[in-house]
């Protein structure tokens, strides 16, 4: 048993880690031929392609999927810790497990990976509370899930194997991609910042980059294999290469991968942070890199923001927010923001309005704070009432909202380029989204999923778009 511990995982060691090629054990293979999984992936984007790998392995024992847990031999919950109702969510949907494993499917086996599983509390919760929980495992060993699986599906008593320190880099991973023409791809893991409210720098470990050329390949990969649009993915793209190169980041990156010829590249998540001039430049430069940068502001107030530590001031976030509008044409930019952080006075508050107001967020992610055991932060005095959080979220809404449906009104009468993504519910109709990211539903003949697809924009909501086709170019 190996349980997580989170002043382990709080260290940073300069080490250097292996880059291993990923083999799975070929004694596994096909072991549990005319078994069926059941997977439910929560959180974010690094979560999603954890799941498209999880899915890959399991279906090379043999496992098929299935969308119904009540139809499965294996209930597997990829898990997120960003705030408590995430940990909620799974925490419910582990009560309804338990119901279905103690009355109706005993021998359903059931397990717990990402980030929740690096959390000692929960792992701790787990081992005393939810001992139907056959396996526990963590961000860190995704790659030993075959063997896990293969033990849990055999063993009585509980396995927990979850590793505070990050182990050696995986390359190789199999994935079972959700879409079929859009990708993820990993270019950094972990991240160093340590914001003070944020568990990820404890659940997914130091920053970590791929090596350029694994990155490469894997996007000339898609591109033979007809994927039409990349986003590479890190808790902060920014940083990329710093820790493995002197003089390569996330500018030159976007540059070879832009040379690939793929059709569109998007990356996330930014930290303003490591926002260097040369990706600025680099995103302006190349047209197949999208004009959409999600740039988390957190809150409008410098002095929240350095008790955050952020490590930049509402005037530098200005700075760069105007050097990106300056060079890029069309930029639309979207940003994450946090109320009620503790010590955030109405006068903080307001100057998160303001800023709002300022800039006029294409869109934003606004979240109400959310204590996270072990960070620095939730040893803060909270200074306001869950009510006043309501409030301010409230009306931080109404002014965000309102500057989403003015930007999409600038949009009415203009063509934009949309990668058709599925077919709406309405007959002829289909979505999509746009460059700059925008959802958009349009009407249009002969098109199929896949299709780069030049759409008149006709009316504008405050969440999307909707259009006419104008001009289809097929999918590769
Ligand atoms: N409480 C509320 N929101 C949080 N986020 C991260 N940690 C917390 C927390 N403890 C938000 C930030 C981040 C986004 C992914 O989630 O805005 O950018
Ligand atoms: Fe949630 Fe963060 Fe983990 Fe993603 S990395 S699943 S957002 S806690």
């Amino acid at each position: 048993m190996n349980l997580p511990d989170y002043k382990e995982a709080r260290k940073r060691e300069k080490k250097d880690y292996k880059v291993v090629n990923y083999e799975i054990d070929k004694k596994l293979i096909h072991k549990f031929c005319g078994k069926t999984y059941f997977l439910k992936t929560y959180g974010c984007q690094m979560n999603e392609h954890d799941s498209e790998n999880i899915a890959a392995m399991l279906e090379s024992l043999g496992f098929k999927r299935v969308d119904n847990y009540m139809d499965a031999d294996l209930a597997l919950l990829n898990t997120c810790s960003i705030r408590e109702n995430a940990h909620n969510k799974a925490f419910g949907m582990l009560g309804r497990l338990k119901h279905v494993k103690e009355n109706l499917k005993k021998d359903l086996v059931v397990g717990i990976c990402g980030c929740m599983a690096q959390e000692s509390g929960v792992v701790e919760d787990i081992l005393n509370h939810y001992q139907f929980v056959n396996f526990v495992f963590g961000t860190h060993n995704i790659n030993e899930l075959p063997q896990i699986v293969f033990d849990a599906m055999k063993k009585e008593e509980q396995i927990i194997e979850v590793y505070s320190k990050e182990g050696d880099l995986m390359e190789e991973m199999p994935v079972k991609r959700d879409h079929p023409h859009k990708a993820y791809v990993n270019i950094i893991y972990g991240c160093d910042k340590f914001c003070t409210y944020c568990i990820v720098p404890f659940t997914r470990g130091r920053e970590r980059s791929r090596r350029k050329e694994d990155i490469l390949k894997e996007v000339e990969d898609l591109v033979k294999e007809g994927y039409q649009e990349v986003t590479l993915l890190g808790q902060n793209v920014n940083a990329y290469g710093k820790d493995i190169y002197q003089d390569y980041g996330l500018g030159e990156l976007l540059e070879e991968v832009s040379k690939t010829n793929i059709h569109r590249i998007r990356f996330m998540t930014s930290h303003p942070w490591d926002f260097s001039d040369s990706m600025i430049e680099k995103i302006a430069k190349y047209e197949n890199i999208m004009p959409h940068i999600h740039l988390p502001i957190q809150s409008g107030s410098s002095r929240i923001l350095k008790k955050m530590g952020r490590r930049y001031t509402k005037e530098e976030y200005l700075t760069l927010f105007h050097k990106i509008k300056k060079t890029i044409p069309n930029v639309s930019i979207s940003t994450d923001i946090i109320v009620g952080f503790p010590g955030e006075e109405e006068e903080d508050f307001l100057e998160t309005l303001d800023i709002c107001k300022y800039c006029q967020f294409d869109n934003a992610f606004t979240f109400i704070f959310s204590k996270r055991e072990n960070t620095p932060a939730a040893k803060l005095k909270d200074t306001t009432t869950k009510e006043e959080k309501e409030e301010r979220l409230q009306r931080l809404n109404e002014v965000v909202n309102h500057y989403f449906l003015e930007n999409n009104k600038k949009l009415v009468g203009k063509t934009v380029e949309v990668l058709t993504e599925g077919v709406s519910n309405k007959p002829g109709m289909y979505y999509g989204y746009t460059d700059t990211n925008k959802l958009i539903n349009f009407t249009g003949e002969g098109i199929k999923v896949g299709d780069m697809i030049k759409v008149e924009v006709t009316d504008a909501k405050t969440w999307s778009l909707d259009g006419c086709a104008k001009v289809v170019t097929k999918s590769r």
